[in-house]
């Protein structure tokens, strides 16, 4: 759809337009009573969020590409219809293809508090079928308001069961990793990705000196990111979620993935709800399956 159909079937006053940035993708963009907020059609990517009088809670990186077929570094990138890499095929895109193909716009509307409802849906092709080659919709429902709330609907329309793993692979700002701590996995066990994926158990809260890239296995539990340094905290309340991704890449990754900026990593952190591992969900024949997530801020 073009810019000017999206803006007349879907935009609304004091809360929603569409923009189109230099390399051709299209944002909609979120201006109501409660938070700004902006999200790509290409991934159904949720870019920016920011509740009024509140520093963002969403990282951005500052060298983001916005490139068409590419992802965005920061934001919430979807991971579906696998997450990480795929099961038995090296050559298949990390985390799924999801979040560098265009979604459309589904519905939009302004809802009675003030916050925008947004749906988008995964527009399929022959190369999304060649990749996934399960019959199946995907939707993403967003709700912008003084919180966030994101929901990824996930229905096999085919006649045959199929895992799925998927995440919502949050970025969040903080005011420096050393000033931040993660609660609400205390005693969950996880697999290590720099240890091989060795298996441990949590004992404290989380705090980050080093790279950790890791999935927290079977929980459904609350994380709260305590930020000491921007004295809040940020709440990310989860349904349909067994799994919990906690990343920093650390200097060295970092710089080398070339689009996190000089200590960019030291801005961010993230906390990914989902469904990975040994946590992914077999949907049957005709299932629908939603993974819903709040995200809010608690001034400390
Ligand atoms: C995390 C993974 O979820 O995503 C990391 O656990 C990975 O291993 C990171 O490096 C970023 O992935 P990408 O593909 O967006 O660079």
């Amino acid at each position: 759809m073009t810019l000017n159909a999206l803006n007349h079937n879907f935009a609304i006053a004091n809360h929603l337009q569409f923009i189109e940035v230099d390399s051709g993708l299209i944002f909609a963009e979120i201006n109501n009573a409660h938070a700004t907020a902006s999200i790509a059609l290409q991934g159904a990517h949720i870019a920016t969020f920011q509740p009024n009088g509140e520093q963002p809670v969403i990282w951005l990186s500052k060298l983001a590409k916005f490139a068409p077929g590419k992802s965005i570094r920061g934001g919430v990138p979807i991971c579906w219809p696998w997450f990480g890499p795929h099961k038995n095929d090296s050559k298949l895109p990390g985390h799924g293809y999801a979040r560098t193909v265009p979604w459309e716009v589904l519905e939009t509307k302004a809802l009675a508090d003030g916050s925008t409802f947004l749906s988008f849906g995964l527009i399929e092709n022959d190369t999304t079928r060649a990749q996934w080659p399960h019959e199946s919709t995907v939707q993403l429902e967003v709700t912008v308001g003084k919180a966030l709330r994101v929901e990824l609907v996930t229905t096999n329309t085919g006649k045959e069961s199929f895992e799925l793993g998927e995440a919502l692979h949050t970025y969040f700002h903080i005011s420096d990793v050393a000033q931040m701590t993660i609660r609400g996995l205390e005693q969950c066990e996880y697999l290590d990705k720099v240890k091989d994926f060795a298996r441990f158990t949590q004992q404290d809260g989380i705090v980050i000196e080093s790279e950790v890239d890791r999935v927290y296995v079977s929980t459904t539990a609350e994380c709260v990111i305590e930020d000491k340094g921007l004295k809040r905290a940020i709440h990310i309340a989860k349904q349909g979620s067994n799994s919990t991704v906690v990343w920093n890449p650390w200097t060295e990754k970092a710089d080398k993935m070339g689009d996190f900026g000089k200590d960019g990593h030291r801005g961010m952190v993230c906390v990914e709800s989902g469904n990975a591992r040994e946590n992914v969900v077999t949907l049957a024949a005709g299932e629908t399956h939603k993974l819903a997530v709040v995200y809010s801020v608690e001034k400390l």
